[in-house]
């Protein structure tokens, strides 16, 4: 191709006018791309707030139901929950988790009788259920035992379908999860239940919010989880791991964190062409929290500007705390 000379080609030209910018626009944020990820609490009308998350709040069932007919007034089509549990039903074993009465099968039995239309997702991981607060059973030595881990993840999934709940989203990086949970899932008669795969999970510091949120980061202390979730420096491995996720039956893959791992977001969608997601974790929605509360960003333009970079990357939908906010601008045009 021979070059295209300079004043012939002038490339501001389509950026001169807001209209040619806009026509020429190659990937747009939508209210349809967004997942409002919620932390819940026992009892009713609860409602604290996080230190490390400004605006974002962990709420009783009674003070969610509003927020939920907000996401449904406001178009976003799913709620992702993740519960605070009481220090008292922290175990070793995290047996809470595959409880029918625990606080995540009523919340969603709740979420589904009152808005059908609403699309519910839980995680599906041990973290906020155990004393250590890791996502699996450990051996002697504080290992995290793969096998009987995906055992108690399969009844926590099949108890989570049983209450209704539209989308199962193991986040626990365990071995040969997705096969597992969808083969009971199938033989248990939950042939709709939707697996939205964290396929390529990360060991990231930026969960940190996150763990204050459930309440898993004192459990946790000063211990990580390098041993099941991906490392910072690996990317074809990322690949592999979303091959495996598909071949075992996931509708859906997920990248995660979202920011500093765009480049995994584009090489997933360009290798598979699956509904591909990303998780905007609650260290990046801190960190842009905190530099907009100090003046030093504009909070509208980086929370749009981080999104349609996620669309821009790859893909087909985000999970971010800054959901409502940014479905309520989208409206306002
Ligand atoms: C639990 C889970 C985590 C997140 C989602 N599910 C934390 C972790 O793996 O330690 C993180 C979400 C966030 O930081 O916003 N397995």
């Amino acid at each position: 191709m021979s070059r295209p000379a300079f004043p012939a080609l002038r490339m501001r030209r389509l950026r001169r006018d807001d209209f040619t910018r806009r026509l020429v626009r190659e990937h747009a944020l939508g209210v349809d791309d967004l997942i409002y990820p919620v932390f819940i609490l026992d009892g009713e009308k609860r409602r604290e707030s996080v230190a490390s998350m400004p605006g974002v709040e962990r709420l009783s069932l009674d003070l969610l139901l509003p927020v939920a007919e907000d996401c449904v007034k406001l178009g976003i089509p799913v709620m992702a929950l993740f519960p605070v549990i009481a220090p008292e039903r922290k175990t070793a074993d995290g047996r809470e988790a595959a409880n029918p009465d625990g606080l995540v099968p009523r919340v969603v039995q709740a979420l589904k009788r009152e808005f059908p239309g609403l699309g519910v997702l839980t995680d599906v991981a041990l973290d906020p259920y155990t004393s250590h607060g890791q996502d699996g059973l450990l051996d002697d030595s504080g290992y995290i035992l793969n096998d009987p881990t995906v055992e108690v993840l399969v009844r926590q999934a099949l108890v989570q379908a049983g209450a209704g709940v539209d989308i199962v989203a193991p986040s626990d990086m365990m071995d040969g999860r997705i096969g597992a949970i969808r083969d009971k899932l199938e033989a248990a008669g939950h042939v709709h239940t939707r697996i939205m795969a964290y396929s390529a999970k990360y060991a990231s510091a930026f969960y940190g919010p996150f763990r204050d949120a459930v309440g898993s980061a004192r459990n946790l202390g000063k211990s990580d989880k390098k041993v099941y979730q991906m490392d910072p420096g690996n990317s074809d491995e990322a690949l592999r791991e979303v091959q495996l996720d598909i071949a075992e039956g996931a509708d859906m893959v997920m990248v995660k964190p979202g920011m500093p791992y765009l480049d995994i977001v584009r090489r997933v969608k360009d290798a598979f062409r699956m509904p591909t997601f990303v998780y905007q974790v609650s260290g990046e929605y801190a960190m842009l929290k905190a530099a907009a509360q100090n003046g030093w960003l504009d909070a509208e333009a980086v929370m749009m500007e981080s999104l349609l970079g996620f669309k821009r990357a790859g893909a087909d939908g985000i999970l971010t705390y800054f959901a409502r906010d940014a479905a309520r601008l989208l409206r306002a045009g």
